[in-house]
């Protein structure tokens, strides 16, 4: 464990005590609102190794000395050590020659959220939280339940009207207080007034304009960078993840960050940011020193990075690394996220597609090489956001006999998967046209 010194901003370089309460600095308000990152001493800095063998511990305990949380309050379901699938067909796919998928779906709740929340779960209960809460919809609701369950302290998730019923589901069965707001934004000072009236451990943004999560459960998101490092034993040229308000990103980012600062690297990796609306896209165009809100053109079907505004510590780590933001809209999201799992066999959430279809259209503008080093992180899995919209399981027809027919439409689909395995399209497969990337 490391022992956190301060909170600072990421803007402004105010420092904060670590028991800073709010979202944010007090400083950097409106437009310009910034979030806090945390702070340790040289002397905790100076003993991090990032190369310990140490057998006994699993998963992101292993890198336990670069978190602010000590090893008996520490609450685990199995985080971290998710694979690195190194990929052929989709990489061809795709046009590159090396393209590797940090696959997140394999955590305790299938997101990388669980990263965040063992963290700050841990950490509430190390200073005496009563209680930790969240506003969340999805992904990062379910986590914390879990985590909270585990831990053996109480869990409030405030959502809204209009959440996806599975993932709903998933926070109910876990055991957490749910409640459903008229509109997403009252949840904030519903949040706020539970952290100063009676000490809840918020884990989530709780004021506009959203700065992003507690600065203590980004610093989980740390762990990705330091395992891909491990994995691949060098740092990737590029590495692109679906962005909403930018914690992984800034998480993933100050991982490598530490990397370089204790001379592992020299470099960090040219983030590319997956956005569904643009937020990122338009404040990189302008040279801008913020991010403002984008009205929300159209209803993302990748619903998990649904808002229209990013955070500031997302351009940061896009400025800072020379990076890349990139909107991807539903088009061909869907056809995307089937092919994946058609040739990879590997299904994830369509937030988690975002990265791949970023990947293929900056290959194919010729802003990634063929032969640079890509690793997209899948988020989230498939069987998180199993929805109506997402789906066309009704156009399957129902066979009533082991007919002829039943037979011979078998045997072309089969070679119609065949197909798909060496990128080739056919004809007849109904799939949209994707084969758009090349080699060139
Ligand atoms: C599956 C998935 N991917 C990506 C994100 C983006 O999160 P961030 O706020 O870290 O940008 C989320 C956030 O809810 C998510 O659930
Ligand atoms: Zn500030």
């Amino acid at each position: 464990m490391s022992a956190p010194i301060a909170l600072k901003c990421l803007r402004c370089g105010t420092l904060y005590a670590t028991d800073h309460q709010g979202s944010g600095c007090t400083k950097c308000t409106g437009a310009l609102a910034s979030n806090l990152r945390v702070c340790y001493g040289p002397a905790d800095v100076g003993r991090w190794n990032f190369r310990k063998a140490d057998t006994a511990l699993r998963g992101m305990q292993r890198f336990g000395d670069m978190l602010p949380v000590q090893s008996e309050h520490w609450v685990s379901l199995g985080e971290g050590d998710t694979p690195l699938h190194a990929t052929t067909r989709l990489a061809s796919y795709l046009g590159v020659e090396k393209l590797y998928i940090k696959d997140e779906s394999s955590n305790p709740t299938n997101s990388h959220k669980d990263r965040v929340s063992a963290v700050a779960v841990a950490y509430a209960k190390q200073i005496g939280a009563p209680v930790v809460a969240t506003a969340s919809s999805g992904n990062a609701g379910a986590s914390l339940a879990a985590y909270a369950a585990r831990a053996g302290l109480p869990c409030v998730v405030a959502s809204m009207k209009g959440a996806a019923g599975p993932m709903v589901a998933q926070i109910r069965k876990l055991g957490a207080h749910l409640i459903l707001m008229e509109d997403k934004t009252l949840r904030w000072p519903l949040l706020a007034e539970a952290a100063q009236r009676y000490g809840w451990f918020i884990t989530s943004p709780y004021s506009a304009p959203v700065v992003g999560s507690t600065p203590i459960g980004i610093e989980g998101y740390k762990t990705i960078a330091y395992e891909i490092y491990q994995d691949l034993g060098r740092v990737p040229d590029w590495l692109a993840l679906p962005v909403c308000y930018g914690d992984a990103l800034a998480g993933i980012h100050q991982g490598f960050l530490d990397l370089k600062i204790t001379g592992q690297t020299d470099r960090v990796p040219r983030y590319i940011a997956a956005e569904a609306h643009g937020s990122l896209q338009r404040a990189m165009a302008a040279n801008a020193d913020q991010v403002d809100s984008l009205p929300a053109a159209y209803a993302t079907l990748a619903a998990s990075v649904g808002g229209p505004q990013s955070a500031y510590q997302a351009l940061l780590a896009l400025r800072q690394s020379n990076g890349i933001a990139i909107r991807i809209g539903n088009e061909g999201l869907v056809e995307l996220q089937e092919r994946v799992g058609a040739i990879e066999g590997l299904n994830f959430e369509l937030a988690s597609v975002m990265p791949f279809a970023a990947v293929r259209q900056l290959r194919n503008e010729g802003v990634i090489a063929s032969g640079d080093l890509v690793v997209c992180l899948a988020t989230a899995s498939g069987l998180k956001d199993l929805d109506k919209s997402t789906s066309d399981w009704a156009e399957i027809p129902i066979s009533s006999q082991p007919q002829e027919e039943v037979l011979e439409a078998a045997v072309a689909a089969v070679k119609r998967i065949a197909l798909k395995f060496s990128n080739i399209e056919d004809e007849t497969s109904p799939q949209m046209d994707l084969a758009s990337s090349s080699n060139a």
